[in-house]
């Protein structure tokens, strides 16, 4: 009996121990991944913090601009304003000088603001140039003047919803329509608000029979600021309030609506659209005075947010006329003109400002980057500024037409309808344009848009 037990027990013991063994090693090797998945899963968790950092001379172009004298220069642009002013904060986020800063995740908005502030003292008040303020244009000095400011109030904005269209919706909105406009431009409203600009359920661009499932919830708001009522002569405010009661679509802040203090819609807008817009998929972007193809336009998102890994795709997402490699322009009586004494160097890449569009995810991400990237009086290369910094790059799509028809293709049957956008269009023309779209629908229901690739014209 003893002499069985003995052999059961060796049995036992061969059989058992490498099993245990093995054991061990699995649930080491299954801890080891699940932490290791868990640490690199984290720092995305939102997609709202990654950043990028940006060297200082990330924009020279060797084919363009001769090398510095010296290699050990730290700024090549040192003594133009908004370049030093932003040194001084992009310096902050290098992660060899200042590990913990880019470690840091969530940072409050004091924290930028203060940091805002110390490189504007560090910077203006060693610089008598600046101090003087004579020698550079009335418009860039009152700018200057003011690009510390973005506290400004909201005077009207859509009742507790994000935008006009809210009310009935079943699902999700899928694009929130942001037009800038000015108090003067009602026509251009209204011309908006009955064609393309129409909020509500809107089918896709062919005519089908699908019902519900091939379309998607369109909002509307309009981005506002004020006119001086002093230089226009009347007060337009108590016109602006009866609008904003009937459509519920006027967004409207305390700053004068002029072009240097455009991009203040932007950075406003993004935090508007981030405290009450967090469900919307995309966000158009563009002028009151253009043409869009909404129906073409939910089509071609809504195949966006069916790709595969659309989440990751859409972190970065946006799409438009992309220009790349612009340098500021120094005729000093365009209305785009900026002095090399306030920017030198290179235009990041950026979509034309007449019409983009991009994630609700990519706004987000926009808005946190923003409370660190100076302000710039041209928007949509501020945008283009704010998307370096975030390691993003906006997509070019032929279907955005932000110079108008290219020849004589417009004359073309069904034109419009390879489009997504083009500029300009006065009032009368979009309510034309439309009703014309309207009429051809069936006829042009299956012409392709604009091709990508060949950036030609499948008709
Ligand atoms: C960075 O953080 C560590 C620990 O959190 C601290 O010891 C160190 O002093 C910090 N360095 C700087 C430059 O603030
Ligand atoms: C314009 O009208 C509004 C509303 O009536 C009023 O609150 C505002 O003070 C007026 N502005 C000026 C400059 O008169
Ligand atoms: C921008 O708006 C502010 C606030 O109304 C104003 O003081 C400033 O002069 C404006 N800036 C420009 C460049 O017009
Ligand atoms: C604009 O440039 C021209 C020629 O370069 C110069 O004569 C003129 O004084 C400049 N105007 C202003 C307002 O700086
Ligand atoms: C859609 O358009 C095609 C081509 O013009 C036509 O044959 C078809 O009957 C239309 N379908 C509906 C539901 O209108």
């Amino acid at each position: 009996m003893a002499r069985c037990y003995c052999r059961w027990r060796n049995v036992l013991i061969c059989v058992c121990t490498p099993c245990i063994c093995m054991a061990l090693l699995f649930i080491y090797v299954a801890v080891m991944l699940c932490t290791a998945m868990n640490n690199t899963a984290t720092p995305g968790a939102y997609g709202l913090e990654i950043t990028h950092f940006v060297a200082s001379g990330y924009l020279r172009k060797n084919t363009f601009a001769p090398l510095p004298k010296t290699f050990w220069g730290i700024s090549p642009y040192g003594d133009a304003l908004w370049n030093r002013l932003q040194l001084t904060v992009d310096r902050h986020f290098n992660p060899i000088l200042h590990p913990n800063n880019t470690k840091r995740r969530v940072e409050s908005s004091t924290f930028h603001e203060s940091l805002l502030k110390q490189s504007f003292s560090e910077v203006i008040d060693l610089d008598s140039k600046w101090r003087k303020f004579d020698t550079v244009p009335q418009l860039m000095q009152e700018f200057v003047k003011h690009m510390q400011r973005r506290d400004y109030p909201i005077l009207f904005q859509p009742d507790g919803l994000c935008g006009a269209g809210a009310k009935y919706e079943k699902g999700p909105p899928l694009l929130l329509l942001a037009i800038k406009t000015s108090e003067l431009n009602f026509k251009n409203r209204q011309a908006i608000r009955q064609t393309w600009g129409r909020e509500g359920w809107v089918r896709k661009g062919r005519n089908s029979t699908a019902g519900e499932e091939g379309g998607g919830y369109v909002r509307r708001v309009f981005l506002l600021g004020k006119e001086d009522p002093a230089e226009l002569g009347v007060n337009l405010s108590d016109l602006l309030e009866i609008e904003s009661k009937r459509y519920g679509d006027i967004l409207q802040w305390d700053f004068r609506d002029t072009f240097f203090n455009l991009t203040l819609k932007d950075v406003l807008f993004w935090s508007w659209f981030s405290r009450s817009c967090g469900q919307t998929h995309f966000v158009f972007k563009g002028d009151d005075d253009v043409f869009v193809n909404t129906p073409k336009l939910i089509t071609y998102l809504q195949e966006k947010l069916k790709q595969p890994q659309a989440q990751e795709t859409l972190k970065d997402f946006m799409i438009g006329d992309v220009i790349g490699a612009a340098l500021p322009s120094r005729v000093n009586n365009s209305k785009y003109f900026i002095p090399d004494s306030f920017y030198k160097g290179f235009y990041p890449t950026y979509a034309g400002g007449g019409g983009v569009v991009y994630s609700g995810l990519l706004t987000k991400r926009l808005h946190s980057i923003s409370k660190r990237v100076h302000l710039f009086p041209i928007d949509d290369v501020y945008v283009g500024m704010c998307m370096i910094r975030l390691n993003a790059h906006p997509i070019h799509h032929p279907a955005f037409l932000t110079f108008d028809f290219p020849g004589k293709e417009e004359e073309k049957m069904c034109s419009y309808h390879t489009i997504l956008l083009v500029h300009k269009r006065s009032p009368s023309q979009v309510l034309k344009l439309w009703a014309d779209m309207e009429e051809t629908q069936t006829k042009c229901w299956n012409v392709t848009l604009r091709d990508p690739v060949n950036n030609g014209n499948k008709l």
